[in-house]
């Protein structure tokens, strides 16, 4: 279902300026969308036509499949939630918790559900310290956060977010859109804009590039990506991860379809030719021409002259710690990958963990030491910093647990709800060693 589109949206500010031209969008439901394009590329007044801030010079804004002109303003609003670029415009109550507050109140809620609400986001957002404070007085990143959280507990369908993680540190970035990720993930549909390209092609399934008020190529990430001379056209930059295979590509290592994570990455790399020339670290003293043995120690494959296992015959002398190559490597590196162990945690809106599961926890970890540990969505974090455990991985967590596990690492994830069945998705796909226990 398309739960907002725009057919030939034309827009000219009063003093003429023409801002976007011919603009055909659509986001369906359930679709994480990213806006990306360079500074006045009319990202923002775009994003003004999706509530009805502004209205058209020319062509039609539709919401839920209506023309925007013939649903009650008030309606729209209350299913279109926007983020402004600037937060200063958004904020204006005397406290954090009041300007929270405000949308839900408007709403008609009662006093105990508007404080309910209120809570409840405060905590997702990690800004429960600020409750009391002036918005005026916050740093940007904390008045953007915010910002977001205001919008967030009007709880509508279609949250539209204009420069979320602008002004952010890293830090933020990873919790914007963590949270992003897990409304998407309890049905919402997440517009938003940027001029970074690696947050879009890692986080968006669709992306729209616009340039100077025109839409200059949409379509899914890989796509997009592939298309060199038309994303230097554009004024966006190139992924990092998309400029590295260019040049692998273009030296014969890598081949196949664009990568827009490290994982794909590594899998456009010809591996027969890199098995051939791996380097690993000598756990004994080895010397050109021995037959070794390829195991994984502390997430690296190192190379010893014990006798099980994938076998290879090194090409350089090599002492103990040095780095040494191996060719004509037999049997499947993959067998020494790490396994995953999957904790389903009840999502906030299935209720949250409880005490049984914590002593659950506590025994695997007791008997399966020296797992990486990974935690996605909020009740998994909640959960791990009720019971002191530290994360290794918050943000990227299951790639950056596929990558430690073919590593040979183990990996625990705590993943919250419906975000489970992802990790499982893509875990098995990757034919990955898995367990999975439901908390
Ligand atoms: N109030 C206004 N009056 C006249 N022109 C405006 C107004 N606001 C924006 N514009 C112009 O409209 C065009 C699109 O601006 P817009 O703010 O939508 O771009 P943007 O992609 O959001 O940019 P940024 O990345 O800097 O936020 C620009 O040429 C800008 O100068
Ligand atoms: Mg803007």
């Amino acid at each position: 279902m398309t739960v907002l589109q725009t057919i030939g949206l034309e827009y000219d500010y009063a003093d003429g300026t023409n801002a976007l031209t011919g603009v055909n969008f659509e986001a369906r439901k359930g679709e994480k969308v990213a806006v990306l394009g360079p500074n006045g590329s009319g990202k923002t007044t775009l994003f003004y036509h999706f509530n009805g801030l502004i209205k058209p010079s020319k062509g039609e804004v539709r919401v839920f499949g209506k023309n925007i002109t013939k649903i009650d303003i008030d309606d729209v609003r209350r299913r279109v939630g926007l983020v402004f670029q600037e937060s200063d415009s958004q904020l204006f109550a005397h406290s954090v918790f009041e300007d929270i507050a405000f949308g839900p109140r408007n709403l008609r809620l009662s006093r105990d559900e508007v404080t309910e609400r209120v809570s409840h986001v405060m905590s997702r957002f990690d800004i429960e310290a600020l409750a009391n404070r002036n918005p005026a007085n916050l740093s940007s990143g904390q008045k953007k956060r915010v910002a977001i959280a205001g919008v967030v507990a009007m709880e509508p369908d279609v949250l539209v977010l204009d420069e979320p993680t602008s002004g952010m540190d890293a830090g933020g970035i990873t919790d914007t859109l963590g949270i992003l990720e897990e409304l998407n993930n309890e049905g919402k549909t997440i517009i938003i804009s940027t001029h970074d390209s690696e947050i879009a092609a890692s986080w968006a399934d669709r992306i729209y590039i616009l340039n100077k008020g025109k839409v200059f190529k949409s379509g899914n990430p890989g796509h997009i990506f592939s298309d060199e001379k038309i994303i230097s056209e554009a004024g966006v930059r190139q992924p990092v991860i998309v400029q590295t295979y260019r040049e692998f590509r273009a030296r014969g290592i890598s081949k196949g379809e664009v990568p827009l994570s490290v994982l794909d990455f590594m899998d456009s790399v010809d591996s027969v030719r890199i098995m051939n020339i791996r380097c690993a670290i000598a756990g004994c003293e080895i010397w050109a021409g021995d037959r070794v043995y390829l195991r994984v120690k502390d997430g690296m494959i190192v190379a010893d002259k014990g006798s099980k296992g994938v076998a290879g015959i090194a090409i350089l002398d090599g002492k103990s710690g040095e780095d040494i190559a191996v060719k004509d490597v037999v049997g499947d590196i993959a067998q020494l990958t790490g396994k995953i162990t999957v904790f389903r945690v009840p999502g906030i809106i299935e209720g949250g963990s409880r005490a049984a599961d914590v002593e659950k926890i506590r025994d695997f970890l007791e008997n399966n030491r020296n797992q990486k540990v990974g935690a996605m969505g909020t009740s998994a974090k909640v959960l791990l910093r009720k019971m002191g455990l530290k994360y290794d991985f918050e943000f990227d967590v299951i790639q950056s647990s596929m990558l430690a596990a073919l590593r040979g690492l183990n990996i625990t994830i705590f993943a919250s709800g419906g975000m489970a069945d992802r990790v499982l998705e893509k875990v098995k796909e990757r034919k990955l060693n898995y367990q999975c226990f439901k908390l």
